[in-house]
């Protein structure tokens, strides 16, 4: 089957806008810098990756009659505040699993941003003290067993939705609105740069570039700090999603890059390149990023051009995945 092929329900208000960073660039002094906005491009509780991936999954839940979406993340988790907002949609209930991914001090750090907003949108919230991890989890599949026990009909979505069948074919689009956007806006990016971790997003991309043969370089920004677990899962779900969509060759290992150095020693917990990241993006673009996840890989696409590693000819994207709201949890940091 082609992408095109498989079906998917609209969550967005159609592709994320791309747009020039021109202070960021001029501050950097290398490379073009745009980006791509998944963090505006859905009316759906602030919207993300998330639910750009969910739009190939919710034909799946609906197919499987399903009345609870269950899912899992930390406490700070987008994935489980947008897996709430689509079961908000589409009139189901919502299970959710929270674990203490992250060790932090903020004292409202599991009452405030997405967990809030989750329970806003009517999401039966569980707390787990079980720390990060991003296999599939002994909590997670407790509640689909409770849910099941109940008489309900569960519909699994894993972390990040990416160990999902469908998990990778949202970003694979992705990839193939980009190839339309530059078209229409007469540029070549030859940089994609992008936060990874649960890694489907990441593996999406590299299988939809794939069959565009272009001279092209994605690079993913670790920001789980298991960078082996992330490289491991990355590829996996690539090569799954370049079957899936018969992309008819297999990936090289050259086409799968996941770069560390920006992540620190722990899965959300900020250092200071992240939150000297964050207020770059925000005092020369009023551009808003969070300390989780695109604090990082915008520290890493600021080290690889500021230092020519990225080359000053290259138009880079910069990959928004979304992801604000946890800002709340983070007071402390500023
Ligand atoms: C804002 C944000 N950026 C990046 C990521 C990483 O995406 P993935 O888990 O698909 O690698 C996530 C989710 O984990 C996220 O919520």
């Amino acid at each position: 089957m082609a992408l095109s092929d498989f079906e998917r329900y609209p969550l967005t208000f159609g592709p994320s806008p791309v747009h020039r960073l021109d202070r960021l660039t001029a501050h950097l002094g290398g490379a073009t810098i745009w980006a791509k906005r998944e963090d505006v491009s859905s009316g759906l509780a602030f919207g993300g990756n998330k639910t750009r991936k969910l739009e190939y999954i919710v034909p799946d839940i609906l197919a499987c009659g399903a009345d609870t979406l269950v899912s899992i993340g930390g406490y700070q988790s987008n994935h489980t505040r947008q897996v709430a907002a689509v079961a908000a949609k589409l009139g189901l209930r919502a299970r959710l699993v929270q674990e203490k991914w992250v060790d932090w001090p903020d004292a409202v750090n599991d009452k405030v941003g997405n967990i809030l907003l989750s329970r806003l949108m009517g999401a039966e919230v569980t707390l787990h003290p079980a720390g990060f991890d991003i296999g599939i989890r002994s909590s997670w599949q407790e509640a689909i067993s409770e849910v099941e026990d109940a008489g309900g009909v569960p519909y699994a979505i894993p972390a990040g939705a990416s160990e999902h069948k469908y998990g990778g074919l949202g970003f694979a689009n992705w990839a193939y609105e980009v190839q339309q956007q530059e078209e229409e806006l007469g540029v070549f990016f030859d940089t994609i740069v992008v936060c990874t971790v649960t890694g489907s997003t990441h593996a999406g991309m590299v299988a939809g570039f794939a069959g565009q043969d272009q001279p092209r370089q994605v690079l993913g920004i670790d920001a789980s700090a298991t960078i082996e677990k992330t490289r491991e899962q990355v590829a996996r779900i690539a090569r799954n999603t370049a079957e899936l969509i018969s992309l008819g060759r297999d990936l090289r290992d050259d086409e799968i890059t996941v770069l560390e150095g920006w992540a620190g020693d722990l899965y959300g917990v900020p250092v200071e390149s992240t939150v000297e990241a964050m207020r770059t993006s925000a005092q020369l673009e009023g551009m808003i990023i969070d300390p989780v996840y695109e604090g990082k890989s915008m520290a890493g696409l600021i080290d690889l051009v500021s230092s020519g590693r990225i080359g000053r000819e290259s138009n880079v994207l910069y990959a928004h995945l979304g992801g604000q709201p946890a800002l709340n949890a983070y007071s402390g940091i500023l």
